[in-house]
């Protein structure tokens, strides 16, 4: 019985409990980290998630700046794969990520299914 159980959540994609599309689901919402859900939203359309205010350098007059989540569900594999191992460095706005290639592949399947 433990062995069961113990395969069971190893490999939650092999498991007919849960389809591949709903495991992405699941990871699109709660990745170990800040939920994609929470800035991409349904992730089919760009998201406003701030708006502020800076003093353009040139004119010194204030301009109203937006941060865009932008739509990823028509991203190639490798930008994909690209943004989600890319860490603070290279993204000032979305977080790091550390998961495994079977979670990105997953994620990646639900991404592209999204209507
Ligand atoms: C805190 C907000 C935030 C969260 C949480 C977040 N993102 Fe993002 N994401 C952004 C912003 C802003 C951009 C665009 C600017 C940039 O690349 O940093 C972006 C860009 C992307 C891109 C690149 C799109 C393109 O066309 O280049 C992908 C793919 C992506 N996010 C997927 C995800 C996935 C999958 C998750 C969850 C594991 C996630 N994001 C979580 C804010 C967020």
């Amino acid at each position: 019985m433990l062995l069961i159980v113990s395969a069971l959540f190893s490999n939650p994609i092999d498991n007919s409990f849960i389809t591949k599309f709903e495991y992405g689901a699941m990871l699109y919402e709660n990745p170990r980290g800040v939920g994609c859900i929470k800035c991409h939203e349904k992730g089919n359309k760009p998201v406003v998630i701030a708006k502020y205010k800076e003093i353009d350098k040139k004119t010194k007059k204030l301009v109203e700046k937006k941060i865009i989540a932008p739509a990823i569900n028509n991203v190639s594999f490798e930008v994909f794969l690209d943004k989600l191992r890319s860490d603070k460095t290279e993204s000032k706005v979305m977080p790091t990520y550390f998961m495994t290639n079977e979670e990105l592949k997953s994620l990646y399947y639900y991404i592209k299914n999204i209507k």
